[in-house]
């Protein structure tokens, strides 16, 4: 809930993104803001007011001079009412109107009026995002402290590639929540494990598993964007590294275990996001093993558990883990949180299609001793900013208890 009370004023102008605010609104509501929305004249043309009014819960407002919104919510009660005003999808005329101080509509009004965060989400042809002029707006709103989040690259409505696509809601989402947040984690180290490891068998045989590494590396990059000093110790995936992130690449249990404890004594933050092979080859062949049985029989030793040893360390960090689990989710991951006496545990259901090992998607249960919170499916390097909040505000309130 990482815009628990806030209250966001959504500016929407009329651009072909305009169809996606139903769901950003959904998504703004789940992270706990309170929305009201006002659509310019253009906007009604992509979405209609009555959806949005269904899913905001309020009146949407569209007119300046319209006496039965007055006589409401006014439009200066409403600049007065927002600590946010999110513009999403903003084209170059709206742009272009803030940029000069023009007020002749509620939204270019509201703008004047209020001395809310500004946030600006635009949406155009990737040549009308790269003109001149539109550039020239953009320095002048940048100079004025409104934060830009987007334009997207890619493929856009009108068959065109380039920069000028609005960013996808739960981005906006999750750049809003980091932004209001700020940076929690300054002046703090933080170790993070992500991806698999490697457990040879012989020269060119492993043992492995089907984690990606994309989990972790995304929590690393929000560690960092939160102004950690970040240590990513990494098994064998092929992602580059965050920046500003320092990374130590391992390939088996006994490396990452190796690599952890080497960094750990002066971290204040540990995250285990690596899939790490709970068994290892107990002796690895010399030499590549020849077929020449029917049946192989290989025997197995219990590697380190890395979290465990973390956790029991005379001072630990703040210690979370991760538990994928494909029953009883909940149930083995509060086993786990109690059993690796761990201050935080983030659980996901690996039976969820899309989602977990190696998808670009996650969902979360993470739970902690006092409270639990689920972080709905989302594309991983949102939900990690979601996770790295949680972990921010757990340790914070554990460094003041
Ligand atoms: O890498 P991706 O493709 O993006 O997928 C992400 C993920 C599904 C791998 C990730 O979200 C995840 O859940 N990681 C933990 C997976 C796991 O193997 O959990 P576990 O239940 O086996 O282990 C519990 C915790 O102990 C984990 O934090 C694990 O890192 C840690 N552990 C486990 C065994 C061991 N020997 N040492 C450990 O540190």
């Amino acid at each position: 809930m990482h815009l628990f009370d806030k209250k966001i004023l959504l500016g929407v102008t009329g651009g072909i993104a305009a169809y996606k605010t139903p769901d950003l609104i959904r998504k703004l509501k789940a992270q706990g803001a309170d929305v009201r929305v006002v659509l310019t004249r253009g906007a009604t043309e992509f979405v209609s007011s009555l959806s949005l009014q269904a899913v905001s819960g309020h009146q949407v407002h569209s007119e300046l001079l319209d006496e039965q919104a007055e006589a409401g919510m006014g439009h200066i009660e409403l600049a007065k009412w927002a600590d946010v005003l999110l513009i999403a999808p903003a084209t170059a005329h709206c742009m272009a109107k803030l940029a000069h101080g023009l007020a002749d509509d509620l939204l270019s009004t509201l703008y004047l009026a209020t001395t809310a965060q500004v946030f600006i989400a635009p949406a155009m042809n990737q040549q009308m995002w790269q003109a001149r002029a539109t550039q020239d707006n953009l320095q002048k709103l940048q100079l004025r402290a409104i934060r830009f989040i987007g334009p997207a690259a890619g493929e856009q409505a009108c068959g065109d590639v380039g920069p000028g696509r609005m960013e996808e809601p739960e981005l906006i989402v999750s750049a809003l929540a980091s932004a209001l947040t700020g940076n929690k984690l300054e002046g703090k180290k933080v170790v993070i494990t992500a991806g698999p490891t490697r457990e040879p068998i012989d020269p060119v045989r492993y043992l492995s598993n089907h984690s990606s590494g994309k989990m972790g590396y995304a929590v690393a990059q929000a560690a960092a964007e939160q102004g950690a000093e970040v240590v990513l110790v990494s098994g064998p995936v092929s992602l580059t590294v965050p920046p500003g992130v320092k990374r130590i690449s391992v390939q088996t249990a006994d490396d990452m275990l190796e690599a952890v404890m080497s960094e750990i004594n002066s971290a204040q933050i540990f995250i285990a996001a690596a899939a790490v092979a709970d068994y290892r080859i107990n002796h690895q062949a010399e030499n590549k093993i020849k077929k020449s049985d029917d049946k192989l029989t290989l025997t197995f030793v219990k590697n380190p558990d890395i979290l465990k040893t973390v956790a029991a360390l005379p001072s630990p960090p703040f210690t979370v883990g991760f538990a994928a689990e494909s029953q009883n989710v909940e149930a083995y991951a509060r086993g786990k949180l109690e059993n690796k006496n761990l201050d935080m545990i983030a659980a996901n259901d690996i039976t969820l299609e899309g989602l977990g090992f190696n998808s670009d998607e996650n969902a979360l249960h993470v739970i902690w001793k006092e409270d639990d919170v689920q972080l709905p499916p989302a594309n991983k390097t949102g939900l990690a900013k979601s996770l790295i909040a949680l972990v921010a505000k757990q340790y914070n309130n554990k460094q003041s208890n």
